[in-house]
């Protein structure tokens, strides 16, 4: 047994928040002592390329919350994956819900989290992140831009977060989706969401100019969600969407606690965001880069994201179970696919499903 899957097998044994404070911190340590497996992102030529103008080792990325107070960037900079998302994050600090609020859903692969925010704030996260960066840290970091929660004006926050993560950020994520904080999931009606996009990339022109904005959406949008959504992100002119965040919804589940609660993750979600990134492709028509999230755990459904209209994807639940290096993996694994259908680039490949 190597050593990450001792640690996930102790792991198990935890509270699932201590758990994951721990392999946080383990994570880091590792890195830092020079005991990690890897030393950066898988690279392979069929794997990277450009997007937004920003050089992506491979499209794998691990999914915002993962990494909220950008404690491990290095660690996530380091263990295979091309990108990692740090947050969400808000202006101040916050607490979030009271504890237990993450759960996990064994007989499910999934989990369930109603966190609500809980981070240390912009001030502490972005001086983190700059000492990193200051290490050297080098590689893609976006960032997922949060409202406090008892805030007037939401759009204000996510625009002081960008503004505060301006020079250490390469990409900025909207996040209008969490179904941890109320009415936040109002601001993806069109008319909201396209003023909350004009706000953002307002304060990205004037602080980071040239960084994309991105905008990260729930997978429970119904059609004329999801039309309004596309339209709305067209009309302000932001530069990509990433579907998705948790659902609400509960199918099917088999753990016990999938009762709690929040908003579920991982294996049961894979089909349903899937399907809302899908509706986005077709309704953007290649015309701003998708990253496709929600219940990746193997190279093949990380595949199935990009042919349904991803250019990038992300994974957080899976790692919960198999530990961070399966970044790594997923990468390889995706290289040998895009070979296997004759494919020499991730960009050949997004969107492939949709003109078959
Ligand atoms: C999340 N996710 C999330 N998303 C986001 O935009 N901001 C956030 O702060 C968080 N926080 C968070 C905490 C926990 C514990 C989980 C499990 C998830 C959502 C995450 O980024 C991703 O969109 C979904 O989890 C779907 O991907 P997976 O987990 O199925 O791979």
């Amino acid at each position: 047994m190597n050593l990450e899957r001792a640690g996930l097998a102790l792991l198990r044994g935890l509270e699932p928040e201590t758990a994951h404070g721990l392999a946080l911190r383990g994570f880091a340590l590792r890195r830092a002592a020079g005991l990690a497996p890897r030393s950066g992102p898988v690279e392979d030529p069929r794997l990277s390329g450009d997007v937004w103008g920003l050089p992506f080792a491979n499209p794998i990325g691990i999914a915002a919350g993962f990494d909220k107070n950008a404690e491990a960037v290095e660690a996530g900079l380091g263990c295979g994956a091309g990108f990692v998302e740090i947050g969400a994050v808000t202006p101040r600090p916050q607490q979030g819900n009271p504890r237990p609020r993450l759960f996990r859903l064994p007989q499910d692969r999934a989990a369930i989290n109603r966190f609500g925010f809980n981070n240390q704030g912009m001030e502490a996260v972005a001086a983190r992140l700059e000492r990193a960066r200051g290490r050297g840290a080098r590689g893609v970091v976006g960032v997922n831009l949060g409202a406090n929660k008892d805030s007037e004006d939401k759009a204000e926050d996510y625009a002081a977060v960008l503004t505060r993560f301006a020079g250490c950020a390469d990409f900025f994520t909207v996040n209008v989706s969490s179904p941890n904080t109320e009415r936040l999931r109002d601001l993806q009606g069109r008319e909201a969401l396209e003023a909350v996009a004009r706000r953002c990339l307002a304060a990205r022109d004037a602080a980071a100019p040239g960084k994309p904005v991105v905008v990260k959406i729930a997978p429970d949008l119904d059609e004329a969600g999801l039309d309004d959504v596309a339209a709305a992100a067209l009309a302000a002119g932001v530069d990509g969407l990433v579907a998705t965040n948790t659902t609400l919804a509960r199918d099917d589940l088999l753990s016990a606690a999938a009762a709690e609660r929040g908003g579920l993750s991982g294996a049961p979600l894979f089909e349903r965001s899937t399907a809302v990134l899908r509706g986005l492709a077709r309704r953007t028509e290649g015309r701003v880069p998708l990253i496709g999230v929600g219940g990746i755990e193997t190279a093949e459904q990380a595949y199935a994201k990009i042919r349904a209209g991803a250019r990038l994807v992300q994974l957080y639940t899976a790692m919960i179970y198999e530990g961070p290096s399966l970044t790594a993996r997923l990468a390889e694994g995706l290289s040998a696919l895009l070979r296997q259908d004759g494919f020499s680039s991730v960009s050949e490949a997004v969107g492939a499903d949709l003109r078959a």
